[in-house]
Formats: C-alpha cells, structure tokens, sequence
C-alpha cells in the first residue's frame, strides 16, 4: 500500500491540500486564497469555478512540494467548509449562481417566515437545527426565487445542489462526464432536510423548502470508498476517494475525540465546539445544534452537540482589513499585551446576527464601555476576548444540554496560535486549554476518515495514539474576576440584540 493518505480542506477563506503519513505528520501542503465576493451588507458569495481551479492547483503543488506522486497516496480525503450552498448544470457543470456561504444573511426572512408559519419546531425536532440563515435549505430556496429557470431546472433534474464537498467530488470523478453526486451525513445534516434518525431526506422538510429531491445528492457514511480521481485530473493517478466529513467534524476527528463527553473547540473564521455524544442523539434546550459527528462505513453514526459561532477570527480580520489598526492578525496578540486588562471595553461581533447559543439574526455588532481613556490595544483585547466568551457561552450551553462538565478543552485553528487568546480562554472558562502537536485537525480528520476506508489505519485507537499536546495553558484569573467578566460579557451581548427588524 502507498505510503500517504491526502485531504484536501475547501474552508471559507481558502482550500488547502496536506499529505499526512501514517503517524498523523504532515508531510506536504499548499494553500491559496479565494476571493471573498461581498456584494451588499451581510452578503458574502464565491465563484464555484475559482473554488474548483484553487482545488486542483493546491492537489499538484502539495505534491510537487512534497516530491510525490498522486500514484503515492493510498486514500483521498474532502473536507469543506458546510452549509455553503453551489447549484450547477450538471450537463454542463456551470453554477447558476455564485455560492451562497454560510456567513450569508439574505436569507432572514425565509427563516423568520419557517418559525412564523409554525414549522420550527418541525425543523428543530426533525433536522435537529433552528430555522436560520445559516444553513442551506433557505439558500436554495433563495435562488429558486431570484435566479430565473433554477427551479425548472431542478424539477427536470438538470440543475443540483451541493456543498463545496459534493461540487469537488464531482469534479474530481469526472464532472459532466460522469462525475458522481454524492455527499456524507455531516454535510446533508446542515441543510434543514436530513433527518438525523433516518440520516436521509425527509420528505416533509423538502414539502417546507419546495426542494425536489432530485436535485440533492445521495447521502453517503463519512468513511467508505465511493469511487476514484481520473488518471487524467489533478492528482495524475487513480487514487480512492473515501472520506467526506464537515470540516468542524472532521477536526473533532482529527482531534481524536471519539468517546462521549470528548469535546473540541475550533478557532478559524468563526468558533465551532463540538461535544461528542455517542451514538445517543441529544436533542437541545440550550441553543445548541444536533449534529451527526461521523459515521464510519457500515458502523452506526456518532452524533454531536455543536456551538457555532460567526464571528471569531474574522473580527481581527476585521481589525487588520477594516479599521487598520494592526497590520496582521498576529499582531492583534502584541498590541492586546500593551494593556492588563479590557479597560472596561466589550466588543460583541455580531456581524451576522448571533449563531449558539442565542440564533438572533436581528442582532448585530456593538462595541460598549468606552472611555476616553480607551485605546486600540484595549480593542484588540476586547476582541480576544470576545471570542473565548463566545466561547463560554457555548461551554455553558453545552454542559446544560449534556450534564457534562467541561475538564480540558482541546483546541485548534489559527487563532491558537495567538498565545494570550489561548490563556485568556482558560481564565475565562476556568479550565485547562491544550492544542494539539499537529494543528492541521481538519485535515487530519479528513484524512483519517480516508485511511480508516481503505484499511491505510485499522481503528480509532491506532489514531488516538497519534494525539500529542504541543501547549497547555492553565487558569490565572480567581472565580471572582472570571464571573464579573462574564456578567459584563452577558450585558454587552443583550445591548446587540433587537437591532434589525
Ligand atoms: O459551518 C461553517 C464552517 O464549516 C466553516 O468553517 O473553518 O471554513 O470557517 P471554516
């Protein structure tokens, strides 16, 4: 067998490709932006077809970089940024539309018509998921109603829909000529019409969103062999394709979390905890989402609680692209260090309304306490700071749904390379944080989920082994100082609310 397992990551902001070896170490990668399209406020698109190009050119450097061939790789891996919604010709292979992405917001009022028009509760029970901008179904519906001939099109079963997995794998097995449509439990569960008992579509959800099941593609385990790349594609070779996965699930695997009460938190554009609760589906009172967390070939599906939050990351972007107060995101951890503390300001970036735990699309960013002692370092701060109470707030929720209490929180994503992040979120939850030796977990899962298909590894215990900590960091702050914060924390976020209609 080839000595290397590849996973290519489709994320929001850009798509990699990593070669892994069997211990879990990266052994090649590349990566490339895409154009963040943002044609009106809370709009964001991408052009399929960039997202298709990136793909194959990250594929062929990762390789070269690395001095391997496609013929080196036993198992390919897709992970992808979710939600994010692609219809295209599947004669033709041209998308209708741009994708919609999952940060998009244009889709607020189909979801406040599904809780008005009595089908939440529905959708709650069913998909495990409140009706929000944030998942699929509303985007295709969107398009459907602003794109001419789609729904024809659909009804005819020429125009399909897919995430980025399902427009990948089907460039990858041949496109119009005879590419495969296929997508994995944890994708298809976050479009509002998969039923998580069934882990199929649900005729009733399709009747809400008018979706002709036609249009969707068949819905798969993460880990099995579902058909190969062209000996004439990117990869140069005929190599397994066999693992799809989410990217917040696949880094839940890659972070080895495969026992019940196992928790990761993953810090990118936005935040995205996950906590795994076995086989057992835990339906949420707190604001959480129920999730398939992976499902393994034949083996039953493992489902999760999940805490989504928009904004984490971006907001330094936002820092760095929008106010220009830091050249790069990592200097949002030196200029946060010039000051002790906040200096009493709370920035709450509610860009796109508020995911978990409080789903408010009406919501939007606010920045209180200022004085005019303030400073941008106290920004800076407030901006860390807002993430990892965003992230308590999930914590909490979770422990609530699940009766767990948090003990560690494994983390992952660029932002934990942001050292005073890092503590700051284990003095805000009270709790160690510890962040892996290989960060790449999204990848990483993907991969496994490829290998695991092709026997490359043999069970999650042989990939629990390959889990090291690289950093801890412990609680400094006393219980006294944690809960006034988090009150203060809570105040700014009620001030955000109510804010559109
Ligand atoms: O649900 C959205 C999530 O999958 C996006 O993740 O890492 O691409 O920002 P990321």
């Amino acid at each position: 067998m080839a000595d290397y397992v590849g996973a290519i990551d489709q994320g929001t902001t850009s798509t990699r490709f990593m070669i892994f070896d069997h211990g879990g170490n990266e052994v090649g990668k590349h990566q490339l932006e895409h154009e963040q399209i943002l044609p009106k406020a809370g709009w964001v698109e991408h052009d399929p077809t960039e997202i298709w190009e990136r793909t194959s050119s990250v594929i062929q450097s990762a390789l070269r970089s690395a001095g391997l061939q496609g013929s080196d790789l036993a198992a390919l891996g897709i992970t992808n940024q979710r939600e994010t919604t692609v219809i295209w010709d599947k004669n033709t292979g041209k998308p209708y539309y741009n994708a919609i992405v999952w940060q998009d917001t244009r889709t607020d009022r189909i979801a406040t018509a599904l809780e008005r028009d009595g089908h939440g509760d529905t959708i709650r029970h069913k998909a495990g998921l409140p009706p929000a901008p944030y998942f699929s179904g509303g985007k295709i519906k969107w398009i459907f109603e602003n794109v001419d001939g789609v729904r024809e099109a659909a009804e005819k079963g020429d125009a399909v829909f897919g995430n980025t997995d399902s427009w990948l794998m089907w460039h990858l097995t041949g496109g119009k000529d005879g590419g495969i449509h296929i997508t994995d439990v944890t994708n298809a569960s976050r479009t509002m019409l998969m039923n998580l008992e069934t882990l199929d579509w649900d005729d009733e959800l399709l009747e809400i969103f008018g979706i002709p099941r036609q249009m969707l593609p068949e819905i798969r385990s993460c880990s099995e062999q579902y058909g190969t790349t062209l000996a004439n594609g990117p990869l140069g070779a005929e190599v397994p394709l066999s693992g799809i996965l989410g990217d917040q699930q696949a880094a839940t695997v890659g972070q080895a979390c495969f026992d019940p009460g196992e928790a990761k938190n993953t810090y990118g554009t936005g935040n995205f905890m996950l906590l795994n609760t076995g086989t057992e589906i835990v339906r949420s009172k707190a604001g959480l989402l129920t999730t398939p967390c992976y499902k393994f070939g034949d083996q039953d599906c493992v489902y999760a609680l999940e805490g989504s939050i928009a904004v984490t990351g971006s907001a330094v972007q936002w820092l760095r692209d929008q106010l220009g107060i830091i050249s790069g995101a990592s200097q949002s951890e030196s200029l946060a260090k010039q000051v002790e503390d906040n200096g009493g300001v709370f920035f709450v970036p509610a860009f796109s309304g508020l995911f978990a735990p409080y789903w408010r699309s009406d919501a939007r960013g606010a920045i209180v306490g200022l004085s005019r002692y303030n400073t941008n370092a106290h920004l800076a701060r407030a901006t860390l700071e807002a993430i990892c109470y965003q992230s308590r707030d999930v914590a909490e929720a979770m422990e609530k749904d699940s009766g767990v209490k948090l003990e560690v929180l494994k983390v992952d994503g660029g932002v934990t390379a942001n050292e005073l992040c890092m503590q700051i979120q284990a003095d805000v939850l009270g709790v160690p944080v510890s962040r892996p030796v290989v960060a790449e977990t999204t990848a990483l899962g993907a991969a496994y989920a490829a290998g695991l298909a092709v026997g490359f590894w043999s069970n999650t215990d042989e990939l629990r082994e390959n889990w090291n900590e690289s950093k801890r960091w412990t609680p400094e702050w006393d219980d006294e100082q944690r809960e006034t914060g988090y009150t203060q924390w809570k105040k700014a976020v009620e001030r955000t609310l109510d804010w559109v209609d």
